[in-house]
């Protein structure tokens, strides 16, 4: 996943014609050097997900969704997130991590 002018987007399905001219968010740009993006903070501190598979769409995802809503209820952030299939049965985890990051940016 990636964003696209701030919407997420599934980069293997996504031709780079496509995207020429517009503004591409990677999971790598969401932070920056020794600083992490509020998600990937909250990420490590609830030590949410376990592959590096899933978890760059989960981070993307999460991150249009905080856009748009910066406080997401707990059904707004399951249906974000629902595309996504994380078979390590860390839901929780993420669940609560997106609502750490959420509360941490709203007191930033
Ligand atoms: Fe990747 Fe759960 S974090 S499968």
């Amino acid at each position: 996943m990636v964003l696209v002018n701030g919407k997420p987007q599934t980069s293997c399905n996504l031709p780079l014609w496509a995207v020429q001219g517009h503004e591409i968010t990677t999971l790598e740009g969401l932070g920056h050097d020794g600083r992490p993006h509020a998600l990937q903070q909250a990420f490590m501190d609830e030590n949410a997900g376990q592959c590096g598979y899933c978890l760059s769409g989960i981070l993307i995802s999460a991150s249009a969704l905080l856009q748009e809503i910066p406080l997401p209820s707990r059904a707004q952030i399951c249906q974000a997130l629902d595309k996504h299939l994380c078979r390590c049965g860390a839901h929780e985890r993420i669940i609560r991590a997106v609502q750490r990051a959420a509360q941490t940016e709203r007191h930033t």
